[in-house]
């Protein structure tokens, strides 16, 4: 998808309304700048400000017009789960008649029943459907993906979907980030000692010597996994270089954002039932709150209360969550839009969330997710007056052109 005709130097014009959001400034600090240009050179941000103010020197330069368009950094999905093979559209249906999520995964559905047909399908046919929806993705203006493991379950597929996750890097213009999520559920083969015996002892040292993931994620949860299996997976990591992450705090409160605190985690993930002592910790300890409203809508759950955590001073990011059990969209600005709409984040809040705060919850933040000299030039062009006329109207897509490292991914590059 990437555009072979693009020059090294470009200048985008005609801006009508552009948010940099930069690292600092809280959560609704997006740094807008009215009637605003952009100009790049060899994939990186070279100047951003007013239109009127731009150097004699980038004048002379070949110039697209955004014609009055929105612009904001490329989107972030900073938690997805990406490689998988199937959907599970049956459950849907059963948890709308009135089945319970844990009740599904009990009796063989869920993500047991993901395990199974992932495991089946061929390397290169879960690979297309991967590339398939980072496609789409792109066209809604995503420019940056972190992708779990947690369908293989075992030592080999979940080296394999690690693989999978790898070999998809040259093949998408996206960045992409991985991480190892064998903790997701005990596969039915294994106990749970002997199964954390060989993510601990067998799984994690393969993975860091073949460098193929960048974080180390858990599922804690009633039928997946405890605060002390965190403490032994994620310490385990820790000691192999990576970084933990944590599904915490979904279906009940479990302590699980405490425990984020103590693992020295870089994001805390779901958090619907988190107290505030439990934001607080976080808050203390600079933990990312990874709000996913679109699990909370399709399991029926209470959504993460977002405005108790901006409150509380913990960073919100906003991510998809898309996997093919509770949140089966990579529909990024859906899940914005959720995020103000059931998480009562404001708009700005919501981009924030969805670009820098995101870009830090994986690690990339010194790379992309702000529109600042130095950084990659990853931006999107919408047709929208600006971020609150964006996340108001829930309309089709207006992503009207992606750039990723100063090249058109979606959209033309000629106007
Ligand atoms: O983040 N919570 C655990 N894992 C996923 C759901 C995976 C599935 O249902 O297949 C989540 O919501
Ligand atoms: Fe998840």
């Amino acid at each position: 998808m990437a555009d072979f005709h693009a020059t090294d130097t470009g200048l985008l014009t005609d801006i009508g309304w552009l948010a940099t959001c930069p690292p600092g400034g809280g959560q609704d600090g997006i740094g807008v700048i009215h009637q605003a240009a952009l100009a790049w050179r060899d994939g990186r941000i070279e100047w951003v400000g007013r239109q009127s103010d731009l150097p004699p020197a980038l004048r002379e330069r070949e110039t697209r017009s955004a014609e009055g368009r929105m612009v904001v950094p490329g989107l972030v999905d900073c938690h997805t789960h990406l490689v998988f093979g199937g959907w599970r559209a049956d459950e849907f249906r059963r948890r709308l008649a009135g089945e319970s999520y844990l009740d599904i995964a009990a009796s063989g559905g869920g993500i047991q029943r993901t395990m199974r047909q992932t495991r089946e399908a061929d390397t290169e046919v879960l690979a297309l459907h991967a590339l398939g929806c980072l496609r789409a993705m792109a066209r809604l203006g995503i420019t940056t993906v972190e992708c779990k493991t947690g369908y293989g379950l075992s030592f080999e597929d979940e080296l394999r979907l690690l693989r999978v996750v790898r070999d998809i890097r040259p093949r998408t213009p996206q960045r992409i980030v991985s991480t190892l999520l064998a903790a997701h559920v005990v596969p039915p083969e294994c106990n749970k000692d002997s199964y954390i015996q060989m993510i601990t002892e067998d799984l994690i040292p393969a993975v860091a010597e073949a460098q193929l993931a960048d974080f180390n994620d858990i599922f804690v949860e009633e039928g997946a996994f405890s605060a002390d299996d965190a403490r032994r997976i994620l310490g385990a990591g820790r000691r192999y270089g990576l970084r933990p992450k944590l599904h915490v705090d979904q279906l009940h409160d479990g302590n699980g954002a405490a425990l984020a605190a103590e693992l020295g985690a870089i994001s805390a993930d779901h958090l619907e039932f988190t107290s505030d002592a439990g934001r607080q910790a976080m808050a203390r300890a600079e933990v990312i709150g990874v709000c996913l409203p679109l699990a909370s809508l399709y399991l029926h759950q209470p959504p993460m209360d977002g405005r108790a955590f901006v409150r509380a001073g913990v960073p919100v990011a906003v991510a998809t969550d898309f996997n093919p059990g509770s949140a089966p969209s990579y529909d990024l600005p859906l899940a914005m839009m959720l995020a103000c709409t059931i998480s009562r984040l404001t708009p700005a809040e919501a981009l924030k969330g969805a670009t820098i705060h995101a870009a830090a919850a994986i690690g990339v933040a010194t790379e992309t997710g702000s529109l600042e000299p130095g950084k990659a030039a990853d931006f999107a062009e919408y047709s929208a007056d600006n971020v609150d006329d964006w996340m108001y109207h829930f309309r089709p897509n207006v992503c009207e052109r992606t750039w990723i490292g100063g090249q058109v991914v979606h959209g033309t590059h000629l106007s």
